[in-house]
């Protein structure tokens, strides 16, 4: 498919819970860590694809705010993939021209990562072909209550008064401040759950739960996806015309 090709009605904001690591390698005889790769490699091909789909931005759950409870090695494991994931495809994402932002609470990461994320922020700044965002120790409840502690200082120093407080200007303190709201979640591996994602922004998204393991995410399963939300019609609580 082309970039001429695109669906005009089609989303243009996707996010992506990328689940069903563990078990694609579990059914290899592999380390949960071998699919964990496998899926860091489905990433760069997502963004890859994103511009022949019409997608301009592209968000996805990389380590929620509930993943600390998994077994040691496995945290160690994914934060060393994180690292390393930034160090080799910094250049690549850049030539690309993608913008690359970081969601959720990185004061918990190790210091090597969150420099090599300002880095890589820093480095992509000005581009603006694919918007990819990564959820990195991200939980909404997690977003929202630090949105509300920052909010509730500003009304404390009497920057805002409680009155002015609408939807908008909540949805300015959240991390996605910058970005308009997903139209389009895929959740991968079967179940149908949204697993405390982008809970504020995704109240009007179509939500599609799809068999596929993440590490068999390919361009292909990914066009069909999105060519499957073209059909569907959207009224965002409103009767139709
Ligand atoms: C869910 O599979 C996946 C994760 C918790 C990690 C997602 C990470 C990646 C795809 C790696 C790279 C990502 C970036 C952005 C570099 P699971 O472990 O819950 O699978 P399971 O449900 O089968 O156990």
């Amino acid at each position: 498919m082309s970039a001429k090709d695109v669906n005009p009605n089609g989303p243009k904001h996707v996010a992506i819970i990328m689940d069903g690591n563990g078990r694609w390698a579990t059914q290899r005889n592999r380390p949960r860590l071998f699919g964990h790769q496998a899926g860091a490699k489905r990433v760069r091909q997502a963004v890859e694809t994103c511009p022949s789909l019409g997608v301009k931005y592209l968000t996805m759950f990389a380590f929620s705010t509930e993943n600390w409870k998994r077994t040691q090695s496995e945290v160690s494991g994914l934060m060393a993939l994180f690292r390393r994931y930034i160090q080799r495809e910094a250049n690549y994402l850049h030539r690309l021209g993608t913008r690359v932002r970081f969601i959720g609470d990185r004061e918990k990461l190790d210091k090597k990562l969150q420099a090599l994320m300002d880095y890589l922020e820093k480095l992509t700044e000005n581009n603006d072909v694919t918007h990819l965002t990564i959820a990195l120790n991200y939980g909404a409840r997690d977003e929202v209550t630090r949105a509300t502690q920052r909010l509730a200082v500003e009304i404390a120093e009497k920057r805002l008064r409680p009155e002015q407080v609408n939807s908008e200007v909540l949805a300015s303190f959240l991390d996605t401040y910058v970005l308009p709201d997903p139209d389009l979640v895929i959740r991968t591996s079967g179940e149908a759950r949204i697993s405390n994602f982008l809970l504020w922004q995704s109240a009007y998204a179509e939500y599609e739960f799809i068999d596929t393991h993440w590490p068999d995410f390919t361009p292909e399963v990914f066009a069909s996806v999105v060519a499957r939300f073209g059909g569907r019609d959207r009224r965002f609580g409103a009767v139709k015309a």
